[in-house]
């Protein structure tokens, strides 16, 4: 297949793309090129690149494409609290936009990344699919109001998926420290403390990001009645965990690391369970082959490959958020976060 992919060059992307083309598809990356720079390790191959932002992708831009994975999206929740303005435009409507013009180029199969941080807080019960979706943040509701939208458009010529993930982690080229495992890693190998916010009772669904990413190709390549705008947690049962189980297995992984706990008050209570019992049903022979201890494991062995430094640790080219503000602070972004010359992304 020739796959149009938005935001190939994101934390999840700079994995995915490579891994699509390994098993033998085509990839045409859409991406406005935020984070480009922002590497750890050099990404494993030069992917094809319209270097443009998802507000502005055009009919033509699609042509010839047999599906689209959308991952283009302000990512981080703090984010959506910076300007709703910019969450509302590309993860909302410029997904909304996205999904029409795909329909109108005549492409069937529309993965659309989504996030299992739409069930809300709900510390009660284990979240089906089917729970009521309690958007707490902007960007969770841009997620619920993208998939709502987008599966109207569905019919026997389009047939969307929401793949709805828990909070990914693992190596990429364009590292994220500011999801859970990779920080409490990154963390104890350049501080020797994993050191907690809050007391660690928040429950979070949590997958590997190569994982994620091979869902994501089971998911393209399946029979298309079984994926027919349907909703999916992309995961399997066991990938929920406590955060201070993360923090263990973290102190275990890494050698002389120590567990702290602050149990500040303003820490994120976001807690959910997720049940992942739909993929299994739906995808009987896929296999999710990683786990928390494999997981840390790898992250120990690539940040002491790379000789990470507290200065890595906490550089702003590993958060979304600190990065995005530094682009604006710089001028090299404008207020509608758009470059403001081309080339100001280098
Ligand atoms: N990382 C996670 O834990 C996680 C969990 C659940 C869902 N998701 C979703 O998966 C997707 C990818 O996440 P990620 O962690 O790789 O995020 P990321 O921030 O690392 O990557 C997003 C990519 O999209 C691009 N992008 C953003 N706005 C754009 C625009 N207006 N035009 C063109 N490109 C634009 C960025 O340049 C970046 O390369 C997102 O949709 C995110 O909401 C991620």
């Amino acid at each position: 297949m020739r796959v149009f992919m938005t935001g190939h060059e994101g934390y999840i992307g700079s994995v995915m793309a490579p891994l699509f083309i390994q098993a033998g598809h085509e990839v045409i990356g859409l991406d406005t090129g935020y984070f480009a720079q922002c590497t750890l390790v050099p990404p494993a191959l030069e992917i094809p690149t319209i270097r443009k932002d998802l507000r502005s992708v055009e009919l033509s831009d699609l042509k010839g494409c047999d599906a689209v994975v959308h991952l283009a999206a302000l990512s981080n929740d703090p984010i959506g609290n910076l300007n709703t303005q910019w969450t509302e435009e590309i993860n909302f409507q410029g997904s909304v936009r996205l999904a029409e013009l795909a329909k109108a180029a005549g492409i069937r199969r529309f993965l659309f990344s989504s996030s299992c941080i739409m069930y809300g807080m709900s510390a009660t019960a284990v979240v089906t699919e089917e729970s009521p979706l309690d958007p707490k943040t902007d960007y969770a509701s841009s997620k619920v109001k993208a998939e709502r939208a987008i599966a109207q458009l569905a019919d026997k010529g389009f047939s969307p998926t929401f793949l709805r993930n828990g909070t990914v982690y693992g190596v990429s080229p364009r590292m994220r420290f500011d999801t859970v495992l990779n920080n409490l890693v990154g963390a104890a190998v350049t501080t020797g403390t994993v050191s907690l916010h809050g007391d660690g009772s928040p429950w979070r669904p949590v997958a590997h990001i190569e994982d994620i990413s091979r869902a994501f190709l089971h998911v393209v390549e399946a029979p298309i009645d079984r994926v027919h705008n349907q909703a999916f947690n992309n995961g399997e049962n066991g990938m929920n965990h406590q955060i201070l189980e993360l923090a263990h297995v973290v102190a275990d992984t890494v050698p002389g690391a120590a567990v702290e706990c602050l149990g500040s008050p303003d820490a994120d209570q976001r807690t959910y369970k997720t049940d992942f019992s739909k993929f299994a049903r739906t995808f009987p022979d896929f296999r999710f082959r990683w786990n928390i201890r494999t997981g840390a494991q790898e992250l120990y062995q690539a940040f002491k490959g790379v000789g990470l430094t507290p200065d890595d640790f906490t550089s702003q080219r590993f958060t979304r958020l600190k990065w995005l503000r530094h682009l604006l602070e710089t001028g090299r972004l404008d207020a509608s976060l758009r470059w403001q010359v081309e080339g100001a992304r280098v």
